[in-house]
């Protein structure tokens, strides 16, 4: 559960300006999508996120302290295809998450702190519906159970932010649906805050409780280089589905039920739209 700053942040290489004037807040346990058109600078913010690239002015901080400048247990992430390690049974991988985590230097752990470990991985590859899969090798699964296997391996580090750059991109339209309720559990179960870059705005939708859309603004074919993109679109996503939600005094929103964990997916005409100046 951590908040996120970005502070009128410019990502450049070279001459080429990709990213341009991101200011905005993330609150905690937010669960953003990020859209936007091809090389339009999602993936380099994630990135920038992880701790992978610096940006080049301006500055990330989370929890109102600068992101430190190298990735590591508070940030874990997925990409859309090989996050897990092949020579690697599928329950070393999730071992590995811990390991890396807690046992930094010899990348492993030993005796009762690796029976905990052990024991804490199963049951997460039961909650991701791998239980039974563990001696096998990420090569004998399917994509969409390597996907899920990656989501293991990066909740088992325990992040604070999971970081997701298209993760479900490659995968078949049902099973695409299934790990969007398993994401949708892992999200109300933990107090991750979760940026997902996507380009399935349904899924953006589905998930998300705010949708932010990065774009070039100007977008004159011999000034691409010029400018970078920038938020052209922040939709906050309502009923809120927050944490406080559960516990607040105030009357749910119609349509929900104070009980009710499970968080729900926008419906028509619950969009509120916050076009950036
Ligand atoms: N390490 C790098 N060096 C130079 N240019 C890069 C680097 N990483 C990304 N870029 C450029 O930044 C732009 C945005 O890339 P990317 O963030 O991957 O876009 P997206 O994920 O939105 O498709 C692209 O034009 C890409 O070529
Ligand atoms: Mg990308």
């Amino acid at each position: 559960m951590s908040a996120i700053r970005f502070d009128d942040v410019w990502k450049e290489y070279g001459d080429h300006i990709v990213l341009e004037r991101i200011t905005m807040e993330v609150e905690p346990r937010a669960f953003i999508a990020l859209v936007g058109p091809s090389g339009c600078g999602k993936t380099t913010l994630l990135r920038m996120l992880l701790g992978e690239e610096q940006p080049t002015r301006g500055q990330i901080l989370v929890d109102g302290k600068p992101l430190p400048g190298e990735p590591d247990a508070d940030r874990g992430v997925v990409f859309q295809r090989y996050s897990v390690f092949p020579h690697l049974t599928v329950l070393q991988n999730v071992m590995l998450g811990r390991e890396l985590r807690d046992a930094k230097f010899t990348g492993r752990l030993f005796g009762a702190a690796r029976r905990a470990a052990a024991d804490e991985a199963m049951k997460l590859l039961a909650e991701v519906g791998l239980a039974g899969q563990e001696s096998k090798y990420p090569s004998a699964l399917s994509g969409g159970m390597q996907q899920r296997l990656a989501l293991a391996q990066a909740i088992m580090r325990g992040p604070k932010i999971l970081l997701l750059d298209e993760p479900f991109g490659a995968l078949d339209p049902g099973i695409r649906a299934d790990i969007h309720l398993l994401m949708k559990r892992l999200w109300n179960e933990t107090h991750l805050t979760v940026v997902m870059v996507t380009h399935d705005l349904s899924e953006a939708f589905g998930l998300a409780t705010r949708v932010i859309a990065l774009e070039r603004q100007r977008n004159r074919p011999e000034e691409r280089e010029r400018y970078g993109a920038t938020v052209s679109r922040d939709l906050e996503i309502f009923p809120r589905r927050s944490a406080e939600l559960r516990t607040s005094v105030q009357p749910a929103p119609t349509g929900t039920t104070r009980s009710g964990k499970e968080h729900q997916p926008g419906r028509p005409g619950a969009l509120v739209l916050k076009e950036q100046p």
